[in-house]
């Protein structure tokens, strides 16, 4: 800074008051921070469901809900990358609009087992209720646990009304009707069949055009 100039002292007694350096510094800071974080918040609000991806089935959210409980996304993702590895093996990678209804996203990180962004319609309801029972009964080599007390426990549509009625509050289409409907749509269901409801329609549900489901394989 050269000798004389006018503002000097002004950086002088920033410079030397270790606590308005730091107030300052942090105002600094948060600006910065809020100038890359505001257009990433105004964006993702701005994701819009694409046409013909609709919110969950009544017995669809009530599956999403036990995945989220059991934990599934501990060990599995629900995003597809955009690389070449992943999409030969998964399918189409994932868009942000597919996950618009998803009430927290299950992209997930951790990958102890394969992603299921497209795992609908993969298998049949059968091989997801016996393999959800006991993963080795079809995968021999698994090491995923079993779920087998899915298949005793029964889905409460009261629950599932009342979810369908928060989610309205929040932004979900759900009509009067859907809410009313959805008592008989999951009455005497078990957690096994919504759940298996829930994995049938990764990636065919809530995706514009479903991709034709890859060819079935024993292990992943
Ligand atoms: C401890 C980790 C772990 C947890 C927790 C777990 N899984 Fe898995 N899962 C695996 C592994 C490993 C595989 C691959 C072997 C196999 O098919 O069993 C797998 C495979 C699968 C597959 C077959 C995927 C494919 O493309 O072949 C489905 C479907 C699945 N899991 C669903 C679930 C659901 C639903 C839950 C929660 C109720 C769950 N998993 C919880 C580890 C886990």
């Amino acid at each position: 800074m050269a000798k004389g100039y006018k503002g000097y002292r002004y950086f002088e007694a920033i410079e030397k008051h270790a606590g308005l350096l730091g107030i300052l510094i942090l105002v600094m800071v948060s600006l910065g921070g809020l100038a890359e974080i505001t257009p990433i918040f105004m964006e993702a609000h701005a994701v819009k469901p694409e046409l013909g991806v609709k919110p969950y089935s009544p017995l669809r959210l009530a599956g999403k809900d036990i995945y989220v409980r059991e934990g599934c996304y501990l060990c599995h993702t629900q995003m597809v990358r955009a690389l070449r590895a992943e999409t030969e093996r998964y399918g189409g990678y994932s868009a942000a609009t597919e996950s618009v209804y998803d009430r927290p996203h299950q992209w997930g990180s951790k990958r102890t087992g394969p992603d299921l962004a497209r795992v609908g319609g993969k298998y049949s309801d059968e091989w997801q209720r016996v393999h959800l029972k006991d993963p080795r009964a079809v995968v021999p080599e698994s090491n995923m646990p079993g779920y087998p007390w899915l298949s005793e426990a029964l889905v409460d549509p009261d629950e599932v009304q009342a979810k369908m009625r928060v989610l309205r509050r929040l932004g979900d289409p759900y009509s009067d009707e859907d809410i009313a409907d959805a008592r008989a749509a999951v009455a005497g269901h078990t957690e096994m069949e919504a759940i298996v409801a829930y994995l049938q329609g990764l990636g065919i549900d809530n995706v514009p055009q479903a991709e034709p489901a890859p060819a079935a394989t024993g292990a992943p």
